[in-house]
């Protein structure tokens, strides 16, 4: 019996599965996938794939569902990824929502390991310094992501040298402080007004309350254009009106919303609610 893969009918179910519960498509012939990314759950279960399959997909629920659910999610990011959304951030968006008594409520919708809510948090001090009087209110970010391993690791805040070198420059190193060994974690004025919290993207949005700018990155491109319609649907319900859409460098609402028009820079692309 093979136990390290799938038959068709299994691998079916389970692509079935992993769609209705987080959004994933895994597509044909990505055996190796489900094998590299739940190989050290059928090692600790002692379990084959298909047996570690079908317990997790059982109606009752279980922790394993979870965890295999968690196991297939892609999890990479970095600090200030592809620049230029953070550089349109300060230079474009901010700036329209500077009014005096006004606080800037901003979504990182799945945050991963958090380098985005807390490269978000480093911009808007960056912000406010260059320009004082400026966002006096402050700002409160929500951080959440459907995985709620990567959502602890994310509220420690705190990185090995690996992913500190990834992405982070050595001027902003000044908003981290050092753990030894290369380890650094996040000074208490870049984690203030965050909060991480679990939700998945398929789930309603009502109980997030209503934001300024929506970042979204890197995540849609793993679903399907019905589920990516849907969730456009509710970011534009859940924006104040003319607030703010960031997608991931190489995803596009084209032909999945016309709640949002285009804004084109030089740097790159932003959404704008009508
Ligand atoms: C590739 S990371 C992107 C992280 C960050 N936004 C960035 O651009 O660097 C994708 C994240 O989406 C999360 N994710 C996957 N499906 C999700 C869902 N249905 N709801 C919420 N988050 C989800 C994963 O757990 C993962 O942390």
């Amino acid at each position: 019996m093979p136990t390290k893969s799938l038959a068709t009918q299994d691998y079916q179910a389970f692509a079935d599965f992993l769609q209705n519960q987080c959004g994933i498509v895994l597509g044909d012939n990505k055996q190796y996938l489900v094998r590299s990314r739940l190989g050290p759950l059928m090692e600790a279960h002692h379990a084959t794939m298909a047996d570690l399959v079908r317990e997790a997909m059982r109606p009752s629920g279980s922790a394993l569902k979870t965890q295999v659910i968690e196991a297939m999610t892609t999890n990479e990011t970095f600090w200030f990824r592809d620049g230029y959304p953070f550089e349109l951030l300060k230079n474009e968006v901010l700036p329209e929502f500077s009014q005096p008594n006004r606080r800037v409520r901003i979504w990182s919708a799945a945050c991963s390991t958090g380098q985005e809510p807390y490269s978000l948090s480093i911009s808007l001090q960056e912000y406010r310094r260059k320009n004082p009087g400026r966002l006096v209110q402050g700002a409160e970010i929500l951080a959440t992501d459907l995985s709620s391993q990567v959502l602890e690791q994310a509220q420690r805040g705190e990185y090995d040298a690996l992913a500190m070198a990834r992405g982070l420059s050595e001027p902003r190193k000044q908003f981290f402080e050092c753990l030894g060994e290369g380890r650094m974690r996040v000074k208490p004025e870049v984690r203030q007004g965050i909060t991480f919290r679990q939700h998945n993207l398929l789930e309603s949005y009502l109980l997030l309350g209503r934001f300024d700018i929506i970042f979204c990155r890197n995540v849609l491109i793993y679903f399907s254009p019905e589920n990516k319609q849907k969730i456009l649907r509710q970011f534009a319900a859940a924006l104040n009106p003319g607030g703010y859409l960031f997608l991931g460098a190489s995803e596009s609402i084209a032909n999945l919303s016309d709640d949002f028009e285009m804004c084109r820079y030089p740097a790159g692309i932003l959404y704008r609610k009508r």
